[in-house]
């Protein structure tokens, strides 16, 4: 099976991103070489996920000689949470896990997030490996060591900085994902190429449908996760570069808000933030005035993600003043300079908010 290796290089918290399909047949396998001293492995999931790829990750399990045990979380948001967290600490104590022994969490971002913070704190932290499930998590969440869960007061504001052992990905598992589904997933990758990557970009402009990208599918996971890795690497606790990755999230946490977390997926939210932001871009003076907002805009459509969300200044207020890129009083906008290429821009959240006022 030809399989794509690509190094996170964080020197002593560095590991492989795997990308080919039929990988989960060998998580096991995998999970051993990185974790040669787990004799327990504590697999972490959702109850749509489990039926559909538990059996063979564990399979793999137990070719191998680990001993697994199985936390099967609601599918959704909510199980971001401390009680869900607190559940997990003490199934993953019952089970006897020790601090050489691994945590895998298989699934989307957010069994990714919740695990991966579980596995942060748990004996003060333990290995863990992400086997991500959906187009979202394999582009973006399951790469780069974020991990958190959401408070009352906004998503992912208790959270670490915690590095997988291994993220391992089967693109075979984005068949069973819904339209919906995939089409989050693919706001993210659309932001890849408008931050960093033209020729991803027009790649997608190229073949705007579900279908073609699955033909090329690793080609597409590889461009989106070398583009993460090459970020994280240079920037791992995102106080620079890293920050390009939030383009279209500022306004895009607003919609999320604004909606209450339920009418509006994150890449949906993303798309609209990010037309919106070439937007303010061009009304700056920053971004073209021709080509950028109608090209993002003709692939967001494509992909089913809408390009404008209606949204009270209020709740853009309340997204921006919690806006953890904020420094101080000014806050870091992602502004695109063209198609390819972005810089964050520093500007007061007054500033901000009179230019989404002006859109
Ligand atoms: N998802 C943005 C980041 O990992 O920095």
């Amino acid at each position: 099976m030809p399989m794509k290796t690509l190094r996170v290089d964080l020197k002593e918290r560095g590991y492989d991103i795997l990308i080919a399909a039929g990988l989960l047949d060998r998580a096991g396998e995998e999970l051993k070489k990185v974790c040669p001293g787990a004799d327990r492995v504590f697999v972490v999931t959702d109850d749509h996920v489990q039926p559909l790829y538990y059996n063979r990750v564990k399979a793999s399990m137990k070719r191998v000689g680990l001993q697994y045990s199985v936390h099967v979380l609601p599918a959704g948001e909510r199980a971001k949470s401390a009680a869900h967290l607190a559940d997990l600490w003490e199934a993953m104590m019952e089970f006897g896990l020790t601090r050489t022994d691994a945590v895998v969490a298989l699934g989307g971002g957010v069994v990714g997030d919740l695990a991966g913070f579980a596995a942060a704190t748990v004996l003060r932290g333990v290995d863990y490996v992400q086997i991500p499930t959906t187009l979202l998590a394999q582009v973006d969440s399951s790469v780069g060591g974020k991990v958190a869960i959401d408070l009352a007061a906004g998503k992912n504001l208790a959270g670490a900085f915690w590095q997988p052992k291994l993220v391992l990905m089967d693109p075979e598992t984005l068949n069973t994902l819904s339209d919906a589904v995939f089409s989050d997933g693919m706001g993210e990758v659309i932001k890849y190429g408008c931050i960093a990557n033209k020729g991803l970009f027009n790649f997608l402009l190229a073949h705007p449908s579900r279908r073609e990208v699955m033909e090329h599918i690793e080609y597409i996971l590889t461009l989106c996760c070398d583009l993460k890795r090459e970020v994280v690497v240079e920037d791992e606790r995102d106080t620079g570069r890293r920050m390009l990755l939030n383009f279209g999230h500022t306004l895009g946490h607003a919609y999320e808000l604004a909606g209450n977390y339920e009418t509006w997926t994150h890449g949906q939210a993303v798309a609209a933030g990010m037309v919106a932001a070439a937007r303010i871009g061009v009304n700056m003076g920053v971004t073209p005035a021709k080509g950028v907002v109608e090209f993002l805009t003709r692939l967001c459509e494509a992909f089913g993600l809408p390009t404008t969300i209606d949204c009270a200044m209020a709740d853009y207020a309340a997204a921006i003043g919690r806006d953890k890129k904020g420094s101080g009083e000014d806050i870091s906008f992602i502004l695109l300079d063209t198609l390819g290429a972005a810089h964050a821009h520093k500007m007061s959240r007054e500033a901000l908010l009179k230019e989404i006022e002006a859109l």
